[in-house]
């Protein structure tokens, strides 16, 4: 086992990025030492801000200088950049989600990297936070019983309220379920898994305004679904409705529910890695804050960057797996293709 400090680089200097650096700053084991961007200017300022060293792409993904790279850009890019690293030999990427647009290339990835011996670890990494790994203790205690179905819904206004680049979260294959369905998909099968897709529809919303940044006000057309509702099951059958939507104001429905024979359990939202989990007893009326089991590591971006790490220090499979991610863009592609027939643009105008 390797005790030097895993070689890190960033590559993809935006929104994200800035997290995963903080993260790593504060952790043992890892030397951040390089990032890269398209925008040269970008990236120069995030090496200040975080001293560090602005390199190109191709030296951000050098196994000479380097042992792991995050790829931080955005999601139509992934793919590419992951094959370069596989490419130029490097030993572990960390891959943001969702891991690639199109689930051929997840699989073709997937292969690449097991002939050549690479590490792939993908996000999120919010199952290995305190919420979803006190849920799945709580199932492992068979609290609820046996599992008869589970719900998962995220509503929001998209990402156009907060982001000033939000038009590659539009793209094709990406919408809410590209975009934020990664984070209750693999809870679900962290949980409940194997999941399969039954049925689904969707509605897209086209005309979007970027709301917040230098472009704020400009109009962009979505080219994905914007709202979508899938049916899933597992292998024993536990139906599992999924709603993602980037056309609502906001939202008081339970990011995810579980419900069994002995009771339910309330997650909190899947994109943070804590935060309570509730319990209801089948016929009683007070729900009880199950105890947090403690987390392996810090509660944010990054966790799954350490556990990468420390597989790549012991030689063994990180826990945000590429088999699991690549299973995940195959769901979101089969929901998709499950909408296909029943996909509607919608005239109405852009959110004010
Ligand atoms: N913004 C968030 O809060 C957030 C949260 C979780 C996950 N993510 C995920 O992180 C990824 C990045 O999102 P973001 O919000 O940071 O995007 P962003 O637009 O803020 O930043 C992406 C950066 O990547 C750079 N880039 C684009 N193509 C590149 C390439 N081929 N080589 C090098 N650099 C390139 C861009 O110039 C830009 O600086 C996405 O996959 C997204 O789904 C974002």
């Amino acid at each position: 086992m390797s005790t030097s400090p895993v070689r890190t680089g960033i590559v993809g200097c935006g929104m994200v990025a800035v997290e995963y650096a903080q993260t790593l700053a504060a952790a043992n084991g890892i030397e951040l030492g390089v990032c890269a961007d398209l925008d040269g200017a970008r990236a120069q300022s995030f090496a200040d801000r975080h001293r560090i060293t602005a390199v190109p792409v191709d030296h951000a993904l050098d196994p000479a200088t380097l042992d792991l790279a995050l790829i931080l850009t955005p999601p139509s890019t992934h793919a590419a950049l992951a094959r370069q690293a596989i490419a130029a030999g490097l030993r572990a990427v960390w891959i943001e989600k969702p891991f690639t647009t199109d689930p051929e290339d997840a699989t073709a990835l997937l292969q690449l990297a097991q002939r050549t011996n690479m590490l792939i670890g993908v996000a999120p990494d919010t199952m290995l936070g305190t919420a979803i790994q006190t849920a799945s203790e709580a199932l492992k205690q068979n609290l609820v019983g046996d599992v008869l179905s589970a719900t998962a819904s995220l509503f929001s206004t998209g990402p156009e309220g907060w982001h000033p680049s939000p038009e590659p979260f539009y793209s094709e294959h990406v919408g809410p379920l590209g975009d934020m369905g990664p984070y209750y998909l693999t809870a679900l099968d962290y949980l409940l898994g194997p999941l399969h897709v039954r049925s689904a529809i969707c509605r897209t919303r086209s005309d979007r305004r970027v709301g917040s940044g230098p472009h704020a006000g400009r109009l962009f057309t979505a080219q994905a679904p914007t709202y979508v509702t899938a049916l899933l099951d597992t292998d024993t059958g536990t139906p599992i409705t999924l709603i993602t939507s980037f056309d609502a104001a906001g939202s008081r429905a339970p990011h995810l529910e579980i419900h069994g024979t002995d009771g339910t359990l309330v997650l909190p939202d899947p994109n943070a890695h804590d935060g309570q989990v509730l319990y209801l007893p089948y016929g009683q009326r007070t729900w009880t804050p199950l105890s947090p089991v403690p987390s392996s590591g810090p509660s944010s971006r990054g966790l799954g960057v350490l556990d990468l790490a420390d597989a790549l220090r012991k030689a063994h499979e990180p826990q945000c797996s590429a088999p699991r991610a690549e299973r995940i863009v195959h769901l979101i592609g089969a929901i998709i293709r499950a909408t296909a027939p029943s996909t509607t643009r919608s005239r109405i105008p852009a959110a004010p």
